[in-house]
């Protein structure tokens, strides 16, 4: 196990009516927030409208900025930070998904900075300071409301790129799982996809002797499968929301991946997915992940082998392990197609043609490879793509 250091200082609100929390918890960092939120779902659920009262009660005025877009944009970030700015903001809140939760990460990082925002994005620029920043979580999937990362969408080129820093790790995330029972079943399962992916990208490791996190991700990827397939059938299932909803920020606030190396590469595959086609972030890890494991297992067979047998039930085969480690592959598409999701470039609507110009796109401010398993050179990258168009 490698050496760590790991603190997560966001304070959780875990429940129903936790919304009505908001203005109170503002309060204790200024007069003035933001509200920030995306294309409509919480003006529709009344959500928005329980936040504005709770702030109001508590003596916290606020400005909003809605119209955040799955996969958000820059452009709206600087609208944000410019009304920060003028409105004297004191806390940003999100309130919504991973793309809400992120755009107020860029926000607020924004305003306190004097140059360009994406700086951050592109490495030219380390967070220094940054406003308050709350979130209340309405859909469980990219675990930002506990993790020091932030994705944002360049307009110009659609970059993708993300922003990793320690002081953007929300203060307080309100959690209730009443707010997720609005989500589609697309939604919900592109959401489970997510947070599957944030546990394997820490599960797919060199590091040995890591039994304790091994265990513990083996853990939440079944949890995470059965209450998903629950919730397929039950949408109003309390308790399925419940576990999906925490499973989301454990799987991503990396107490998870803490003691271990880490990969990622699939996630920096698929942003190039979503960045150029505009699709979900958890569908297009459904299409990537199997490519990337089957890549993956004649250089990993033993760790491939003991994630089906552990995750999926699969019996080891001793003589063979490459039989083992495809059939947990396989078991792991089975369950992604069962719940609605695309596992191929076609179904996703991926165009082959692209592959190159994506392989590239990938390795933009990242070097020569990307991830740490087996790393991967642009070739690979491009080999990998291939694989998820069969
Ligand atoms: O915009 P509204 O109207 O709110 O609708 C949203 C959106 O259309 C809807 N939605 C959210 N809560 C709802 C709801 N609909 C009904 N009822 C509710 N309760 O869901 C749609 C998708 O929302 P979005 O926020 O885009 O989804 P998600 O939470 O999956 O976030 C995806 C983004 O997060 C990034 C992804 O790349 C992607 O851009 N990620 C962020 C990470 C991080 N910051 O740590 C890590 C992840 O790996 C990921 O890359
Ligand atoms: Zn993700």
């Amino acid at each position: 196990m490698l050496d760590f250091t790991f603190c997560n200082p966001t304070q959780f609100y875990f429940g129903r009516g936790t919304q009505q929390k908001a203005g109170e918890l503002c309060r204790a960092y200024g007069h003035k927030a933001l509200l920030h939120y995306g294309g409509g779902s919480v003006v529709c659920s009344g959500l928005l409208d329980e936040v504005k009262q709770s702030l109001k009660q508590a003596d916290v005025s606020w400005a909003e900025l809605g119209g955040v877009k799955p996969n958000p944009r820059d452009t709206l970030v600087y609208e944000g930070i410019e009304l920060c700015r003028k409105e004297g903001i004191d806390i940003v809140l999100a309130v919504g998904g991973g793309s809400v939760i992120d755009s107020a990460k860029a926000i607020a990082i924004g305003a306190k900075y004097g140059g360009d925002f994406w700086d951050f994005y592109t490495g030219k620029a380390t967070v220094e300071d940054i406003l308050p920043l709350g979130v209340i979580l309405t859909l469980p999937a990219a675990g930002s409301e506990v993790s020091p990362s932030s994705v944002v969408t360049k307009e110009e080129g659609l970059l993708k790129r993300f922003c990793d820093s320690e002081k953007m790790r929300p203060l307080f995330a309100i959690m209730n799982p009443e707010l997720t029972f609005t989500l589609p079943p697309y939604q919900t399962a592109c959401g489970a996809v997510d947070m599957m992916a944030h546990v394997m990208e820490r599960y797919f490791t060199n590091t040995p002797e890591v039994d304790v996190t091994d265990r513990m991700c083996e853990g939440i990827l079944r949890s995470v499968m059965k209450y998903a397939r629950i919730l397929m059938k039950e949408p109003n299932d309390y308790d399925a929301r419940a576990n999906i909803m925490w499973a989301g920020s454990v799987a991503h606030c990396d107490i998870l991946g803490v003691g271990r190396q880490q990969d990622w590469s699939t996630h920096m595959m698929e942003h190039e997915l979503s960045g150029l086609y505009d699709v979900a972030h958890g569908a297009g890890l459904a299409v990537m992940f199997p490519a990337f494991l089957k890549y993956q297992a004649p250089y990993h067979v033993q760790r491939v082998a003991q994630f089906a047998v552990r995750v999926f039930g699969v019996s080891m085969d001793f003589e063979k392990p490459e039989r083992t480690a495809l059939e947990g592959i396989k078991l792991l598409e089975d369950f992604y197609r069962g719940i609605g999701m695309p596992t191929s470039f076609k179904e996703l609507g991926a165009k082959e043609e692209d592959i190159g110009i994506m392989a590239e796109k990938c390795l933009l401010n990242n070097g020569d490879m990307l991830g740490y398993f087996h790393p991967i050179t642009r070739k690979e990258i491009a080999d990998i793509y291939r694989l998820a168009c069969q």
